[in-house]
């Protein structure tokens, strides 16, 4: 019997409830399910690759057919070497749907025998996204639904390390301004020297 088996692309940063739901989904109808991260040196993303990888790694563990990889170029090339028969991508609402259409459409035109399939989150999850999950962990508000506890722990801690960054340069530009008004006296007094 023919076997099929899918990637599921994206960036991943950071992995959500809602990829999660979708995985569990991929994985009920295809043998195989590998999610595959874009290694995408162009964006700034909040975590590195590996970080990325592990998170999504320990998410998955109780998935016998899903497994974590990474890749770089066209996803169609990366499917056609790891001899996937389908991508899976997940549309949350009608608005997903332009883009992925346009995306599903080119990747067609490229490798004709590659066939996207689309699937839809659970209803809970159709507001979610990873962009949105950096924003709100950013502004001080809670993630605590909307991924893993694994990652909402990842995310609190590269949050905290870059508060502490943006600390750091507070001080620094306090210590600039310390410096200027130092300055600024002595060329005072030097006049009425
Ligand atoms: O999670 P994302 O950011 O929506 O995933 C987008 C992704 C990685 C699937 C898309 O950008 C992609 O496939 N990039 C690889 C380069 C490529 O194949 N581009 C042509 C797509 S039509």
């Amino acid at each position: 019997m023919k076997r099929v088996k899918a990637i599921y692309p994206g960036s991943f940063d950071p992995p959500t409830n809602g990829h999660l739901d979708l995985i569990e989904r991929g994985s009920k109808i295809f043998d195989e399910l590998i999610v595959a991260i874009l290694r995408n040196p162009e964006k700034d993303p909040l975590f590195s690759v590996n970080e990325r990888r592990q998170m999504l790694e320990a998410m998955t563990a109780g998935f016998d057919n899903v497994s974590v990889d990474t890749f770089n170029g066209l996803t169609v090339d990366y499917a056609l070497r790891m001899e996937a028969q389908a991508i899976l991508r997940g549309i949350r609402a009608i608005s997903d749907y332009e883009y992925e259409l346009q995306m599903a459409l080119m990747n067609r035109k490229l490798q004709p025998g590659l066939e996207t399939v689309f699937m839809m989150p659970a209803e809970k999850y159709s507001y979610l996204s990873s962009r949105l999950v950096r924003e709100v962990a950013q502004l001080g508000g809670t993630i605590a639904c909307l991924v893993p506890e694994l990652v909402a722990q990842k995310v609190r801690e590269k949050i905290d390390i870059a508060n502490k960054f943006n600390a750091g340069d507070v001080g620094s530009r306090a210590a600039d301004e310390r410096t200027a008004k130092m300055r600024e006296r002595r060329a005072v007094n030097k006049k009425k020297n």
